[in-house]
């Protein structure tokens, strides 16, 4: 059995209520759920995180060295300005996949550069709570083979 480690940043704890116009109606812990459900599937076991504080975590990070075999991560805004969360995510070394609900590449130009991407197996964008599922899908399939 996989352990996944599942993070999520600044304002995701808001999900259903936060611009549901670009973010959706769905809530964290329906995500959380959907993932649950999935990983099943896919021998993988969930645990998740989500903090509104860098530090926490990055201390996050850090923890699932030697505990988990992979990590999916939103960071939220810190995907666009964080070095800290990149270089933490490069010293554990462990294989993730960043995701976003909202295809970060047709909006605002700010979030159109992710600093933590390069340290990731891939980015997934655009595809609302899907992201995660697929982000799942990858980084469990990527690991098994
Ligand atoms: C986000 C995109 C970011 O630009 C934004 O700051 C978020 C959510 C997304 O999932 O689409 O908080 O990561």
């Amino acid at each position: 059995m996989l352990s996944i480690l599942v993070i999520n940043g600044p304002n995701l704890n808001m999900l259903g209520v936060r611009e549901p116009g670009i973010y959706g109606a769905v809530t964290l812990a329906e995500i959380e759920t959907r993932l649950i459900d999935l990983g099943k599937t896919l021998g993988a076991e969930l645990h998740f995180f989500q903090s509104n504080h860098e530090g926490l975590l990055l201390d996050e990070i850090h923890a699932a060295y030697n505990k988990h075999d992979g990590i999916i991560i939103n960071p939220g805004a810190l995907t666009h300005t964080s070095y800290a969360l990149r270089d933490g995510l490069a010293a554990v070394g462990l294989p993730a996949v960043e995701v976003h609900l909202s295809n970060i590449h047709k909006r605002e130009e700010f979030r159109h550069t992710s600093v933590t991407a390069a340290v990731m197996l891939g980015q997934i964008a655009g595809f609302g709570p899907v992201s995660y599922e697929l982000g799942l899908q990858a980084l469990c399939r990527h690991i098994q083979n």
